[in-house]
């Protein structure tokens, strides 16, 4: 038996929807536990590409249930056009997919609140640079204890707090003179229809789980974002609003810790960040472009060109303390294939002096001067390795180097978008937790 969860090391987007999807083979479920379909988790599989935002990527294996955890939040309507999605290539999600009966429903007022909150930097109010999906608002409902649950979208008593809820968004409208308010019954009439479509796959997800933790079954739990985008670790207020970090995964899904065997890192061999916010080893020269074309890094969501930069070892070994990475996951490797030399951000200095610990501000964050390591690029393609004791000597010597550096194993390597261009490392602590 093994429960392991899966998770960005970085600011997102490091690979983890290929990495879960090649993994979920061995799994009985895979587990969603934060975020919504702000998350785009790419995965190629022979010729098709599959864009998974709301949905874990193990619904591309036939027989793994794929959870939408607790603490995710769920807009209906994009959740039914992403099965839509999905049924079209012959995935039988239905059967497949369940819905926490506890995650929170996402409406259009919430996109229609982040658009305006996001507008007003004129205001002193500084833009996030959010994927405008309405997470950040539904989150917020949540926590003030207003939100609407999917176990009270599919009750008879929906339009009671349907209705409650949407007086209270009519006067915020009204106080702030927002024209752009919607038409509150279409959105009651949508949403009744979305109800009787989702009600099927809906349950008591965390009963679930542990009744199949019981049967001795095995549980991946996937993380949406990195570390870095953590409502409390990450580079707040440049953040999303939920708890992408591993202890996520306890109170997203109702598992817990004592349940969790092992905790993957997942981390590009390089960086990037989408969004607004502090970037240290922030590439901003005609590198950091070709590291973009190379890497295709442009989002999946939202199609904005990410910013990249060098591996932070400071940032890794803060994200690793955090979590408690057992293990790391490198993906994109094949990406520095042609680079002459590749930087390794090694420290931070901030007024000339050496830092050890990840500072908690922005203002802190910004002052960081970045000390550079330069190691050279091996200058060959790494596509098609399949062995990492084949890979060429500079590579395995980057790899070691960031192993040494960052204080955590790397059990797996990943040279590709495909399934099979993914290493693992025989022996790992990694290829121990794969049932
Ligand atoms: P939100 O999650 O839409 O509220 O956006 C908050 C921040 O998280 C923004 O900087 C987004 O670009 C970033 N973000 C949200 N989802 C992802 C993701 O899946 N990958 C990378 N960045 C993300």
């Amino acid at each position: 038996m093994s429960n392991l969860i899966v998770l960005g090391a970085q600011w997102g987007d490091e690979g983890k929807g290929k990495i879960v999807d090649l993994f979920s083979e061995r799994f009985h479920a895979v587990a969603r536990y934060q975020g919504g379909h702000n998350a785009g988790h790419t995965v190629f599989i022979g010729e098709t590409k599959f864009v998974l935002r709301l949905i874990p990527s193990g619904v591309l294996r036939p027989g793994v249930i794929a959870v939408i955890g607790n603490g995710v939040v769920v807009d209906p309507g994009a959740l039914l056009e992403e099965i839509a999605g999905l049924e079209a290539h012959g995935i039988d999600v239905r059967a497949q997919l369940k819905v926490s009966n506890r995650a929170h429903v996402i409406f259009p007022f919430h996109r229609t609140i982040e658009k305006i909150s996001e507008g007003r930097e004129a205001e002193g109010r500084v833009a996030i640079g959010t994927t405008s999906r309405g997470i950040g608002p539904c989150y917020e409902d949540k926590i003030a204890r207003r939100g609407i649950r999917i176990a009270d979208l599919i009750d008879i008593d929906f339009e009671g707090l349907y209705r409650a809820l949407a007086h209270d968004k009519k006067l915020v409208a009204e106080a702030f003179h927002i024209e752009e308010a919607g038409d509150f019954d279409q959105i009651l009439a949508d949403y009744k229809r979305f109800a009787a479509e989702i009600k099927p796959m809906v349950c008591d997800t965390s009963h679930l789980l542990n009744r199949m933790i019981r049967e001795r079954k095995n549980i991946l739990f996937e993380g949406a974002q990195g570390t870095m985008l953590d409502i409390d670790f990450g580079t707040y207020p440049f953040v999303t609003s939920s708890s992408a970090a591993a202890g996520g995964a306890c109170t997203g899904t109702g598992v817990a810790p004592t349940k969790i065997d092992g905790i993957v890192g997942v981390s590009k061999a390089y960086i990037t960040r989408v969004g607004s916010g502090p970037f240290p080893s922030e590439d901003l020269t005609e590198v950091g472009d070709r590291i973009r074309i190379a890497g295709n890094e442009f989002g999946a969501v939202t199609g904005r060109p990410r910013r990249c930069g060098w591996f932070d070892v400071p940032l890794l070994r803060y994200t690793a303390e955090v979590n408690g990475f057992d293990s790391l996951i490198i993906t994109k490797l094949d990406v520095l294939d042609e680079l002459e030399t590749i930087p390794v951000c090694v420290a931070y200095k901030v007024d000339g002096k050496f830092v050890t610990q990840m500072p908690s501000s922005t203002r802190g964050m910004e002052a960081i001067e970045p000390v550079y390591e330069n190691l050279p690029g091996w200058k060959t393609s790494t596509r098609g390795t399949t062995q990492l004791s084949a890979l060429p000597t500079r590579a395995k010597d980057y790899l070691q180097f960031l192993e040494e550096k960052t204080g955590v194993e790397i059990g797996s390597v990943s040279n590709g978008p495909e399934r099979n261009e993914t290493m693992i490392v025989p022996g790992s602590k990694l290829a121990k937790f794969l049932p």
